[in-house]
C-alpha cells in the first residue's frame, strides 16, 4: 500500500535498445518537432498499483482506449528542455530541475500523480546518453526533450484519471531563427485571452495551447507573425506567443528599467524568464522589475522615446525581440536593437548560449 503514493525510482530503469536505427536528418535543415529520436522513455502509473518501472524503448506509438480521458478532456501536460552538445563535446541540460517542478505543479493541477523530480531527470539522462547521436553538433542547435504526462483512463467520466502515463521523447531542433535575432510582428486583439484569474494559465497543460491555433492563424491573416496576449481593461501584456515577455525602457524616473509581467497566475513560470531576471539582478546594471505592463504604458513609453527593446523569452527560441505591434486598428512600430550592435536582448542571448553550450562554467549547466 504504501509503494501507491511512492515515485518511480531510477534504480527500478530497465533499457531495451532497439534494433533499427532511424537516418539522421541534415543538421543545418531541422524544422522544430519534425525529427524524432530512436528512443522513449515510459512511466505507466495507476491508482491501484502506483508507479510502474521507468521504461526505455524504442520510440512507438502508444494505444489508447478511443474513451481514454486525455482524448475527450484534455488531461494532459507537458515540460520542454534541451540537451546540449557543448564546445567540449560534453552534453548539458539546463536547469532541469526547474522543469521537474514545473512539471509536477502541472501534474498536481490536472489531478494527474507527482513523482520525484530527481528520479525522472536521472533516466531522461540515460535516454539522452543512448541516443547522444541525436544531440546535433551544429552551433545553436540541440537536442529538445518533451517530457509529457496523459490520463490514459479509457472512461468517459469528467473526473480524475485513474491511470496515466509519463513518457519522454526527444528530437534535434535548429536555432529558432537561423539568421539570428529576427523581430517578429504581434497582433494585440484584446478581444481572445489566454489565460485569466482561476485559470490554468500558469501551467503547462496542452487545454492551454489548442485554444490559441485560431488566433495565431487571425493574427497571420493580419500580417503578423505571433500573438500578444492581453488581458484586463487597462490591456496588460501577459505573453507573446508561446513565450514570457519583457520590456527594456528608462523608466518615467529616469531609470534604466527590465520589466516583466509578475506570476500572478496569469503567466507560465518561464525558465527562460525566471533566468533572466536573475542574470539581471547579478548584473546589477540596471533595475529590474516585475509588474503589470499595459499598452498604455507601452505607447507612452514610445511616445517618450522611452521604450527601448520589447521581447520574447523562451525555451524554443531563447530571445525574440519584437519590432510591430498591430493593437486596435493601429500600427505600432517597436524600436530594435540595431543588427550587430549592443543590446539588453543580445547581452541576454549570448550569456544564456555560453552557459547553455559551456563556454561559461556555471551552476545551471547540468552534466547528463
Ligand atoms: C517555448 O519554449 O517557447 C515553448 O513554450 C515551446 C512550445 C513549442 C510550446
Amino acid at each position: 500500500a504504501a509503494r501507491k503514493h511512492q515515485s518511480f525510482k531510477y534504480d527500478d530503469l530497465e533499457i531495451v535498445q532497439s534494433k533499427k536505427l532511424g537516418k539522421k536528418p541534415d543538421w543545418n535543415k531541422l524544422v522544430f518537432g519534425h525529427n524524432f529520436s530512436d528512443h522513449m522513455l515510459s512511466i505507466p502509473w495507476s491508482e491501484t498499483k502506483g508507479w510502474d518501472a521507468p521504461r526505455i524503448g524504442p520510440l512507438k506509438n502508444i494505444e489508447l482506449h478511443p474513451a481514454a480521458k486525455v482524448l475527450h478532456y484534455a488531461i494532459e501536460l507537458f515540460e520542454g528542455l534541451k540537451a546540449y552538445r557543448g564546445v567540449d563535446g560534453r552534453i548539458r541540460l539546463f536547469r532541469p530541475d526547474q522543469n521537474m517542478k514545473r512539471m509536477n505543479s502541472s501534474a498536481r493541477r490536472s489531478g494527474l500523480p507527482e513523482f520525484d523530480g530527481n528520479e525522472l531527470l536521472r533516466c531522461m539522462a540515460q535516454l539522452i546518453e543512448l541516443d547522444s547521436s541525436w544531440v546535433p553538433q551544429s552551433p545553436e542547435s540541440s537536442l529538445y526533450i518533451r517530457p509529457t504526462m496523459i490520463g490514459n483512463d479509457p472512461t468517459l467520466g469528467v473526473s480524475r484519471s485513474k491511470e496515466c502515463l509519463l513518457y519522454v521523447i526527444s528530437g534535434p531542433v535548429g536555432p529558432y531563427f537561423p539568421t539570428g535575432l529576427k523581430p517578429v510582428s504581434l497582433l494585440a486583439d484584446p478581444s481572445f485571452v489566454r489565460s485569466w484569474p482561476g485559470s490554468a494559465g500558469a501551467f503547462k497543460m496542452g487545454s492551454n495551447y489548442a485554444p490559441t491555433i485560431l488566433v495565431g492563424k487571425e493574427a497571420e491573416k493580419q500580417g503578423c507573425q505571433q500573438v500578444l496576449w492581453l488581458y484586463g481593461e487597462d490591456h496588460q501584456l501577459t505573453e507573446v506567443g508561446t513565450m514570457n515577455i519583457a520590456a527594456y525602457w528608462t523608466n518615467e524616473n529616469g531609470e534604466k528599467e527590465l520589466v516583466t509581467p509578475p506570476l500572478n497566475g496569469l503567466i507560465l513560470p518561464g525558465v527562460t524568464r525566471t533566468s533572466l531576471l536573475e542574470l539581471a539582478r547579478e548584473w546589477g546594471v540596471f533595475k529590474v522589475t516585475e509588474k503589470n505592463i499595459t499598452m498604455k504604458d507601452i505607447i507612452k513609453s514610445i511616445k517618450e522615446k522611452r521604450l527601448i527593446e520589447l521581447f520574447g523569452a523562451g525555451t524554443a527560441c531563447v530571445i525574440c525581440p519584437i519590432s510591430r505591434l498591430l493593437y486596435l486598428g493601429r500600427d505600432i512600430h517597436i524600436p530594435v536593437p540595431v543588427e550587430g550592435g549592443d543590446s539588453v536582448s543580445r547581452r541576454f542571448y549570448n550569456e544564456l548560449l555560453d552557459i547553455q553550450y559551456g563556454r561559461k562554467a556555471h551552476p545551471w549547466a547540468v552534466d547528463i
